[in-house]
């Protein structure tokens, strides 16, 4: 597998009250095409500015963030948000989703920023929500009439509208519960299926065992790494395999 993103001794120091933190530290990473990565560590370890710093929506302090060749870092604000809207979906915990907009509106918006031909769009906007088996009753309807892991599922198809090279997810299922958090997981799994690459950060063991490759963040470091292999449903031996991955951390 080729790799899409290489990290070189990648950086991210805040300044809090004019005390350096450093956040980052010298981070050598790639993440490989096709892959689902997922990111855990500690709360404060440095999980979400990693995922900021790969996907271009934070700029490191030092190193470089290589996508296909070239370092992200290195472009003005304006060519990073071109760079976004193309190459990177976007997930989180809170959807994000425009109240005032309708469901399929919320995702043509997102689209329309890429592709002016609204024909086309809405064609893909139609596809994506059909892929998240968002059933098509809901699609006129506003944010705030659907359930919370059906938002989740809209905010996936507003991540894959643009069909982005790869989906960065923060704690996507941190904010709901296990059923509705499964039909989210179970959309993310069938993206990766289908070649799309993921990086996902998460708390959760059940979300983090359908990742091919864990990634632990300890102390703004990539303290190991766990090669897990492709998702296969019922697998009881990949849940104890990253337990005892998790424990050698010390999680
Ligand atoms: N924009 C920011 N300004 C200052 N400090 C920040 C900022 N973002 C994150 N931090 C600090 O960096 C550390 C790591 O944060 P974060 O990456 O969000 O951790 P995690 O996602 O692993 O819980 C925390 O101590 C946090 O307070
Ligand atoms: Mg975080």
């Amino acid at each position: 597998m080729r790799n899409i993103i290489e990290t070189k001794k990648l950086c991210k120091t805040f300044s809090n009250g004019g005390v350096q933190q450093h956040v980052l530290k010298n981070i050598d990473l790639e993440i490989r095409e096709g892959d689902f990565t997922v990111i855990m560590g500690a709360s404060g370890a440095g999980k979400s500015t990693l995922l900021y710093a790969l996907s271009g929506m934070d700029r490191p302090t030092l190193g470089e963030v290589v996508w296909n060749g070239t370092d992200i870092a290195k472009k003005s604000s304006d060519q990073l948000a071109l760079f976004r809207r193309k190459n990177c979906g976007f997930v989180f915990q809170q959807t994000y989703l425009v109240d005032s907009m309708s469901v399929l509106d919320n995702v043509l918006a997102a689209g329309l920023l890429v592709e002016k031909d609204k024909k086309k769009v809405t064609t893909k906007a139609k596809e994506v929500l059909t892929s998240v088996d968002l059933p098509e009753e809901l699609w006129n309807k506003f944010p705030t009439q659907i359930s919370g892991g059906e938002a989740q599922r809209v905010g996936i198809a507003r991540a894959l509208v643009n069909h982005p090279g790869v989906i960065f997810a923060d704690e996507p299922t941190g904010a709901l519960n296990s059923q509705t958090g499964k039909d989210v997981l179970n959309a993310l799994t069938r993206f990766n299926e289908s070649g799309q690459s993921i990086v996902m950060v998460t708390h959760d063991i059940t979300s983090a065992r359908r990742g091919n490759r864990i990634l632990y963040v300890k102390d703004g470091e990539i303290a190991g790494e766990l090669e897990l292999g492709k998702y296969v449903s019922g697998d009881k031996d990949r849940h104890s395999m990253l337990r005892d991955f998790l424990r050698e951390m010390g999680w």
